[in-house]
């Protein structure tokens, strides 16, 4: 399965690295963009190249290192000109105090900085520093000018610092800088100015306060077109049950644990949305009592008597989104009789999209990357190949832009 990232894909980001400890980490990050198909030039201030050699981020973008402001790229136009100009995105991670403060400030002495001037790109700003510098004032008046001016600054995380102590500066992972970029590189996409809610997840009954009932979802197809439209630009709320998958940067996150409370959280915030995409696998039934103390083994037989949860889709049928009726999208996980099933939903829950599938087929179900989907709408069916789910939520996401703007004519 390709790494490639749509909203990344062949997408020029200048990738600012100072004089931080964590400059380590940089490689990971630029190791990161390239492998989801940007194209990362990188510029290391004089702090940075002492730490780390051009070749490290080389060797792996396959592209230019810049660190001094005179340097001439291949095209011979002055450097910072061309690679500011070119940068789709620019990054600096991560960004010590002193480069926060040239950035605020507007100096423009050496190669990353002066890129930074002759760039129009959206500035994403990863801090990283010791000794809670960070909590400084001068630091935070900087970043707050920098926020003023449009900067996005991905906030360090608190825990050990290079200097033993504790505290906030810790540079943000790879892996959340890189959801960052996407958010950002995706803010003008096609689904911008779209209000999208989506749940995702099992939910959990309790049947005493260690035990539940729930089921194998893992997640994966909720969170997935969470991330795929918030990298389209949408604005998007994601209700989970409980996923071990770790909160998504850019997403509005709710986690809640059983059916009603999902419900509640849908109930709540379907008003301020203009389409709801059910991939949530809500528990049908929850035990009756959920008993206050362990229920222990007693030798004896034990019956747990379920009752019925709310139908989600069912209960907010007549809720009114943004702008009207909201789109409604939900998902039919069956073992058999697919279509007919499916329709049904269609109709009884009125959806204007169903995202069929079939449990039983290999590459499919719960917990696996992939899907094959069938998706049915009062237009007709559609049948779709195996897929990874990221795949699969652009192309469910597509369908939906498709009908909202139906529905606007
Ligand atoms: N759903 C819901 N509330 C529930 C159960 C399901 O909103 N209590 C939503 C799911 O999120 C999904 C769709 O309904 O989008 C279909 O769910 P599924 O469990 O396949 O359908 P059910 O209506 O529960 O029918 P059955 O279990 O009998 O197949």
């Amino acid at each position: 399965m390709s790494a490639r990232i749509p909203v990344l894909d062949g997408r020029h980001v200048l990738l600012g690295v100072s004089g931080s400890i964590a400059a380590f980490k940089a490689v990971a990050l630029a190791s990161k963009l390239t492998q989801a198909g940007a194209l990362v030039d990188v510029a290391l201030t004089r702090g940075a190249a002492e730490l780390i050699r051009p070749l490290s981020f080389q060797a792996i973008t396959h592209r230019p290192v810049y660190s001094d402001p005179f340097e001439l790229p291949e095209d011979s136009e002055i450097g910072h000109v061309t690679v500011g100009r070119r940068a789709e995105l620019v990054l600096v991670a991560p960004a010590t105090a002193h480069t926060i403060a040239r950035l605020a400030l507007g100096l423009a002495d050496d190669f990353l900085t002066t890129s930074v001037l002759a760039s129009t790109a959206p500035l994403l700003i990863a801090p990283a520093m010791d000794a809670g510098m960070y909590d400084h004032p001068t630091v935070q008046e900087h970043l707050a000018r920098l926020r003023a001016r449009g900067a996005v600054i991905v906030e360090p995380a608190s825990g050990h610092l290079a200097s033993g102590l504790e505290g906030r500066g810790r540079l943000a992972e790879p892996e959340v800088l890189l959801e960052a970029a996407c958010a950002v590189l995706g803010r003008t996409g096609d689904l911008a100015g779209w209000s999208l809610l989506v749940t995702a997840g099992g939910t959990q009954e309790p049947l005493d306060p260690v035990r539940f009932v729930g089921n194998r979802s893992s997640g994966k197809m909720g969170f997935a077109i969470a991330q795929r439209a918030r990298d389209r630009g949408a604005q998007v709320t994601l209700i989970s049950g409980p996923s071990a998958l770790p909160d998504l940067y850019g997403v509005r996150m709710i986690r809640v644990t059983t059916a009603r409370e999902m419900y509640q959280a849908v109930a709540a915030e379907l008003p301020a949305s203009d389409a709801l995409l059910m991939a949530a696998a809500v528990a049908d039934f929850r035990p009756e009592h959920a008993a206050e103390q362990k229920i222990k083994k007693s030798g004896a037989e034990l019956v747990i008597r379920l009752v019925p949860n709310p139908d989600i889709l069912r209960e907010t049928r007549g809720i009114d989104g943004r702008r009207g009726r909201p789109i409604r999208v939900g998902f039919a996980a069956e073992s058999q009789d697919l279509i007919a099933n499916s329709r049904a939903k269609l109709e009884a829950k009125d959806l204007d999209l169903v995202v069929a599938n079939d449990i039983t087929q290999p590459g499919s179900g719960f917990e696996a990357d992939t899907n094959r989907a069938t998706l049915l709408s009062c237009d007709g069916l559609e049948e779709l190949p195996l897929l990874p789910k990221t795949v699969l939520a652009d192309v469910i996401l597509d369908r939906v832009l498709a009908l909202a703007r139906a529905r606007q004519r």
